[in-house]
């Protein structure tokens, strides 16, 4: 084997390491992106019963293809959920803030590998431990059984957000 190759071979082993260190897996075997928030926004929402406030966000791959209109979503798109306890803001209190961190769902598309819910691997992380939700990967059957009335728009409720 060249230097060369074995350089990057290095380099690619240690890459992976850093960028898997530490991050919270779920029984499914899919791992916390931890970039999430720098990715685009789809849309804010709230959830009147719940007290939450979430913004739901895309990767390129997922935001290219909700800008276009496609459906289904090709391999690679990843939608990202968080939610936050909604609180009074202390100075402005009739404005709502986001408080205490609640969890952070993941969609991942890979249309073979999760054939059965959809094309779509599901993912959960709770509370500021961002304890994996889900005692074996069977946890996924839930999330797909809410998400399957919107089947007809490739399993996803947030619409883009509209700006003129
Ligand atoms: C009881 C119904 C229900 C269950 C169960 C559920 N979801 Fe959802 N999900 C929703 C609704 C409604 C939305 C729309 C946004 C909101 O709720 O604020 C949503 C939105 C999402 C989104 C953003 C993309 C979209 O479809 O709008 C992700 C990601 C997501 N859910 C992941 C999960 C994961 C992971 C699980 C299981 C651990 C799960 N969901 C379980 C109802 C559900």
């Amino acid at each position: 084997m060249s230097r060369m190759v074995m350089i990057g071979i290095t380099l690619l082993l240690a890459a992976g390491l850093v960028h898997g260190k530490d991050q919270p897996t779920a029984p499914n075997g899919i791992r916390l992106f931890p970039d999430y928030l720098e990715w685009k926004v789809v849309a804010p929402s709230y959830r009147e019963d719940r007290g939450q406030i979430r913004v739901i966000t895309g990767n390129e791959t997922a935001m290219a293809a909700l800008r276009r209109g496609t459906r289904p979503l090709p391999d690679g798109s990843v939608l990202a959920k968080v939610a936050w306890k909604a609180r009074k803001h202390p100075s402005f209190p009739v404005a709502t803030e986001p408080g205490e961190f609640v969890q952070v769902e993941f969609m991942v598309k890979e249309s073979k590998k999760y054939r059965d819910t959809g094309g779509w691997g599901f993912a959960r992380f709770v509370g500021n431990e961002l304890k994996p939700y889900g005692s074996d990967a069977g946890f996924a059957s839930e999330c797909f059984a809410c998400h399957t009335p919107m089947a007809d728009n490739d399993y996803l409720f947030t619409r883009i957000v509209t700006t003129p």
